[in-house]
């Protein structure tokens, strides 16, 4: 007999005498199992188990009314769900897991899912931030970690990494990817998901990944989230594909749709992605999970009349689980009755949600991953936060460091001002899991620590937002600006002022989409009146998108882009400022000189009149009122020191296939300070049967140098690495000239040609 376990779930408490009996599953027969499974379970339990749930209304969507409660309520009484998500920690998924057993007579076991990008309650930079490390390492560190805290509070599962490639600073979920690249982003999805899942997905440290948002998210009109998308064939599958892929071939365990259509059809009823691409090309063997409530929103789409054919399509599409809608619930049965679906489409994605099961050890014991001691042992463990620290401080982007202003002189007097240097709780971020607000270091305790003799001064000049309870209060914009005549005193008294501004960290993430891109409220002001008093400001930045710095870039000496960096961002951040740290960042994503030219990225397309910013007329694709250019280009980003590429050199000058291609070049470190430099290889496909971008980056590598010393690197490349999706819809390499350019940012000038010959 267990203890008697205590739960308030949709405000009902449940009680009992628990004695669920785990049935003794052979996990290396999984086909045989789930098979009998399926033939003893009815229609009832097998739509049960497309069913998910959750119980935090106020992330996912608007809080359903007492009668659906009751209903979900019931069903997890009964035993006839497969899924929830928002349940944590080891008391209440013990409890709840319990409460399932007892009522499902096969014993299958409830997966509990939660949002879990960026940290469980150790929280890492957020996901636009570590991208921006280029450590793959670093990065598996993160989600492992992640992985471990999670899996010892119950959770099997996480909704991430979210590998929507985005080129649009205006959509609030830039935040939450890596960024604009194609390849950046599947090195970084791959790292990703090997963290979560490690080797062994029954092990009780690591848990089930998720690529989202299958597929074409990043690309919503006008960065308005949930907003049409529409794009090429060619685009489709050159640029937001193959992330996506790659975690196929890293074995991702399941996959979640989104809350789009993509060239007309809702992605959650996508035959072509779902069936023909990640079933038929791919050879993916999990499930896929719909986005919140999106089988619901079918119909909203007006693909469906009514919500019977949102879940009919949705479900012979191949969204396998109904995450939060309850359409599944519903509809299916009668469905079935009605000859209108077949019963073997729910059998296949019953299947695909036991296999799962199965494989992360869940019918051995359903409570491997409930574990109170170890959950004690891991949460927060010093270990993780010593990862996070250094994750963090990788992640730290120098936009601009003139006159020498950084890193920091102890002997000067030191002016911190702004809304962000004591805030304990915007460096933790957006989805933040079970992260406890207000509990990141501050940059003010960061600085006190490193250097707690110097001669610190502050003032907070103004707020972002006035609300400091719920996300919703924290969009709302303060433009109170009484504290300014105080932080221009303050700066007035200082050699050089530390000046930490930027967004409230929820004005990104779901639904968060901006039209400007600037420091919302008076921040601006603020830092034009810092100026005015003294102009040896460091700028420090938070913000989970690319901002407009161009005044900033015109005036400000010194910019370091921090975004939200997690629960150690105050050390980290003192690490770079005091120079403990050699920056080391690049951006995986282009800063813009305006909103204007939204959506900006490095790989565009040449066009038939391209344009020469040095040289403009008018008949060019460009604008008569800005550059074309980033303020700050993707792969960009400073160093305390100075690093030179040189001797590139290629092994041959025509590539046959079948060989390879060795790229050579020689990196130096010019400086004085030791430091990491993010060599990094673009090509140039020169002549496509569907036209190619200018440069597409190939490769990369993060090289740790001392003052003087230099290093010869290599990369290889195949015929492979050159493939795209051409004009006839096959992804391969086509013959004939290609460059090749080295350096250490998308604007990388070393160049050298080669031709890719004819196939033998
Ligand atoms: C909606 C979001 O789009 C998705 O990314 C997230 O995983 C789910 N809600 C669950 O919270």
């Amino acid at each position: 007999m267990k203890p008697l376990a205590l739960v308030t779930i949709f405000g009902v408490a449940a009680i009992g005498w628990l004695n669920a009996q785990t049935p003794n599953h052979n996990t290396t027969h999984y086909e045989a199992e789930i098979q009998a499974l399926l033939d003893a379970m009815t229609l009832e339990e097998k739509i049960g188990q497309l069913t998910q749930i959750s119980n935090h209304f106020d992330i996912t969507g608007p809080p359903p009314d007492e009668g659906e409660n009751k209903i979900r309520y019931d069903l997890l009484s009964k035993g006839l769900l497969g899924a929830m998500l928002n349940i944590t920690g080891t008391e209440n998924t013990r409890a709840i897991q319990e409460m399932h057993l007892k009522a499902n007579r096969h014993g299958i076991p409830l997966l509990f899912g939660l949002d879990a990008l960026h940290g469980y309650e150790t929280l890492f930079p957020v996901p636009i931030a570590e991208a921006s490390s280029w450590d793959l390492e670093a990065i598996s560190t993160s989600a492992r970690i992640t992985a471990r805290e999670s899996a010892a509070a119950g959770v099997h599962w996480t909704f991430a990494p979210m590998v929507d490639v985005s080129r649009d600073a205006r959509w609030g979920r830039i935040m939450e990817g890596a960024g604009e690249d194609p390849y950046l982003n599947a090195q970084v999805a791959v790292a990703k998901v090997k963290g979560f899942q490690g080797d062994d997905l029954s092990a009780n440290t690591t848990i089930a990944a998720c690529a989202k948002h299958f597929a074409g998210y990043g690309f919503a009109e006008a960065g308005r989230d949930y907003n049409t998308v529409d794009m090429s064939r060619q685009t489709l599958h050159n640029v937001v594909l193959p992330p996506f892929k790659a975690c196929v071939d890293a074995g991702v365990a399941t996959f979640m749709g989104g809350y789009h259509e993509l060239n007309g059809v809702p992605v959650t009823t996508h035959a072509y992605l779902l069936q023909e691409v990640l079933r038929e090309d791919w050879g993916f063997e999990g499930f896929v999970v719909s986005d919140y409530n999106s089988v619901k929103e079918v119909a909203s789409h007006g693909q469906a009349a009514d919500l019977s054919g949102s879940a009919a399509l949705s479900l012979q599409a191949g969204s396998d689980m109904d995450m939060g809608s309850l359409t599944y619930h519903y509809h299916l049965q009668e469905l079935v009755a009605s000859g209108q679906l077949d019963e073997s489409v729910i059998d296949q994605a019953v299947a695909r949600i036991l296999r799962v099961k199965f494989e992360l050890g869940l019918f051995d014991d359903p409570y491997r991953y409930c574990d109170a001691e170890r959950e004690k042992r891991w949460l927060s463990a010093p270990e993780h936060q010593e990862a996070a620290r250094s994750v963090a401080r990788q992640s730290i982007v120098l936009l601009k460091n003139e006159q020498e202003l950084l890193p920091l002189s102890r002997q000067n007097r030191i002016a911190l001002i702004g809304p962000l240097i004591k805030d304990k709780d915007n460096p933790l971020g957006s989805w933040r899991a079970r992260g406890i607000d207000s509990s990141a270091v501050s940059i003010w305790e960061g600085l006190q620590s490193a250097w707690p003799d110097a001669r610190w001064s502050y003032a907070k000049g103004c707020g972002i937002t006035t609300g400091a309870r719920s996300f919703r209060d924290r969009l709302t914009i303060d433009y109170d600006t009484s504290g300014f005549a105080e932080a221009r005193r303050v700066a007035a008294e200082a050699d050089l002022v530390v000046l930490a501004l930027g967004e409230d960290c929820f004005m990104s993430a779901e639904a968060r989409s901006r039209v400007h891109l600037d420091l919302p409220g008076v921040q601006q002001q603020l830092l034009e009146a810092v100026y005015e008093v003294n102009p040896n400001i460091v700028l420090v930045l938070m913000n989970g998108r690319p901002l407009d710095l161009s005044w900033m870039d015109e005036r400000i000496p010194a910019i370091v882009e921090t975004w939200f960096l997690g629960s150690q961002s105050g050390h980290a951040i003192a690490d770079v400022l005091t120079g403990a740290y050699n920056p080391s960042g690049k951006l995986p994503v282009c800063f813009p000189r305006s909103v204007g030219q939204l959506p900006l990225y490095y790989s565009q397309k040449n066009t038939g009149r391209p344009g020469d910013e040095n040289h403009p007329h008018i008949f060019w694709s460009g604008y008569i009122d800005e550059r074309t250019d980033a303020l700050y280009p993707f792969g960009y980003g400073l160093s305390y020191t100075e690093f030179t590429i040189s001797d590139l050199k290629l092994n041959t000058s025509t590539l046959t296939p079948g060989e390879a291609l060795t790229v050579s070049l020689t990196l130096t470190n010019t400086g004085d300070r030791a430091g990491h430099e993010v060599v990094q290889l673009y090509t140039r496909d020169h002549t496509g049967s569907s036209t190619r971008p200018v440069r597409e980056l190939k490769r990369f590598q993060k090289v740790f140098l001392e003052p003087g010393q230099h290093r010869k690197i290599t990369f290889e490349l195949t015929e492979a690495d050159l493939a795209f999706y051409t004009a006839n819809g096959v992804w391969e390499a086509e013959p004939g000239r290609f460059s090749v350019f080295a350096g250490n940012s998308s604007k990388a000038d070393l160049e050298a040609e080669f031709e890719l010959a004819a196939p033998r």
